[in-house]
């Protein structure tokens, strides 16, 4: 949720446009359904430094289609210095004699692919690996790079501080979107290529180091303690996190689901209540949105008031404390974490231009919430939308914000108005169809907006390019559904 009730300016200011491939350029040569997103490629046998993706053409690779990251950090809380490895499992996608990954900052210290030594270079964000020997089309291919210092932030979306790894007494926090993962390790940093994770933090004894998905193991020797998480679903970088802090977890089960749930210490217990009610959540949107798509459940809340958001982080949503000041605070906001667990973290999108696919349903989710727990109807939700929504909601397409607009009303609120009108139009019984058959279908997948019109028309059995024109690319306010 980027702009809860607190009036918080998240909005994506401080990005600055790249220049590069931009949505006119042609697409891909190279494009295979292996990697969701098109790829560039600069030169035959060449991996490419971007996704192409329209807003952020450098993130990403091309070239390669990741299958597995296997990250061991060891972290240091006094120097704020890491210590890591990083094993990546890829299929070659061309003939690839050397091939780029994301890498912010840190030092390479060694590099092998398939086994040999590969020679490295940085430039940007940008760290090239030449393998020893150029890697045939298909080849399934392990790097291992070995690499640390004292990882960076990037200017994020109205962030004080920036995010990626970011910092603060005695811990550390991984998180951001669109860009973090390649703040702390090398990674192909676009939703169009996921993967599994497994994740290995190792940590002094006193502090707690928290991730995605399943706690496999907490291994304690000579003072520090190595906490490794797995990931068995497919997972989008932006969406891995290690949160490493002084915290007192929970642990727990649900229906059979492993719950992991974490509060800095120092926050209000009302805090861990709050956290407690995640199973409750999670039943409620199952209710509407169909199974939950993975095999672990929690949330952290943490105390750095530089990161002034919550992240669908999967399975694992990070919320910042300031969602849940008074004695009972609201979980609306887990509703909406929750709610893109399905859209966003299952269902991914394959362009940032798209992101209105995840904060529509995850604002659609919040709206849903308010209903069932404090009795405000959704067509009260939407017509307060509709009506007090400023004249920029009007004149930003939801489905192409422009990147300075990821986060921004727009996106969220005419979404979810999108979605209420596509409701209105449809029926609530077809529409919960659309959005059930949705999230089933392209469970750990890649979508698109013209995916959505298209699905939503197909269960509808309706044409419905009016109302997708008028709501998701018009310029002023479409007329009330
Ligand atoms: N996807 C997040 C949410 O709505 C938004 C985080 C955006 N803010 C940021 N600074 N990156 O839940
Ligand atoms: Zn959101």
């Amino acid at each position: 949720m980027s702009k809860p009730r607190a009036g918080l300016a998240l909005v994506a200011a401080a990005l600055v446009a790249l220049a590069g491939c931009g949505a006119g350029d042609p697409r891909p040569v190279w494009h295979t359904p292996a990697v969701a997103g098109a790829t560039m490629t600069t030169a035959p046998g060449v991996g490419a430094p971007g996704l192409g993706d329209p807003y952020y053409p450098n993130a990403g690779n091309g070239g390669y289609d990741v299958a597995h990251y296997d990250i061991a950090v060891s972290y240091d809380p006094d120097s704020h210095r890491i210590t890591a490895r990083a094993a990546i499992r890829a299929t070659a996608l061309t003939p690839l004699s050397r091939f780029n990954l994301d890498l912010r900052g840190l030092t390479v210290r060694s590099a092998t692919v398939a086994g040999k030594p590969a020679a490295t270079s940085r430039a940007g964000d940008e760290l090239t690996l030449t393998p020893a020997e150029p890697l045939p089309a298909g080849t399934v291919f392990e790097t291992i790079i070995e690499y640390g210092g004292k990882p960076s932030t990037y200017g994020g979306p109205g962030q004080a501080g920036g995010e990626g790894f970011v910092q603060h007494d005695g811990g550390a926090i991984a998180l951001g979107q669109p860009e973090s993962a390649a703040a702390w390790f090398p990674c192909n940093d676009h939703p169009a290529d996921k993967a599994t994770y497994d994740i290995k933090l190792t940590v002094p004894g006193d502090l707690a180091a928290l991730s995605n998905g399943v706690l496999r193991s907490r291994t304690a020797k000579g003072g520090r303690t190595t906490w490794e998480w797995a990931t068995t679903s497919p997972m989008a970088t932006y969406l891995a996190t290690a949160v490493i802090g002084d915290y007192r977890v929970r642990t727990g089960t649900h229906d059979g689901l492993p719950v992991i749930t974490a509060v800095a210490d120092g926050l209000p217990t009302t805090m861990d209540d709050a956290m407690a009610r995640t199973p409750e959540v999670l039943d409620f949107l199952e209710e509407r949105f169909g199974p939950y798509p993975f095999d672990a459940l929690g949330g952290i809340v943490h105390d750095n008031a530089n990161l002034r958001f919550a992240l669908e982080t999967q399975t694992r949503p990070v919320y910042v404390s300031s969602f849940f000041l008074g004695p009972k605070p609201s979980v609306t906001v887990v509703a909406h974490e929750l709610a893109h667990q399905w859209f966003g973290d299952s269902v991914s999108v394959r362009d940032w231009r798209d992101i209105w696919l995840n904060e529509s349903y995850a604002t659609y989710a919040g709206w849903l919430w308010v209903e069932h727990e404090f009795k405000r109807p959704l067509a009260t939700s939407f017509t307060t939308a509709y009506e007090t929504a400023a004249e920029e909601v009007w004149t930003t397409p939801p489905a192409d914000p422009g990147r300075e607009n990821m986060f921004s009303d727009s996106v969220y609120d005419r979404g979810a108005m999108t979605l209420y009108a596509l409701r209105q139009t449809v029926g609530a019984e077809t529409f919960d169809r659309i959005t059930r058959e949705w999230a089933d279908k392209n469970k750990d997948g890649n979508v698109s907006t013209a995916d959505y019109i298209a699905h939503a028309e197909q269960v509808s059995g309706r044409q419905l390019d009016d109302l997708f024109q008028a709501w998701l690319y018009g310029r002023t306010r479409p007329a009330k559904p």
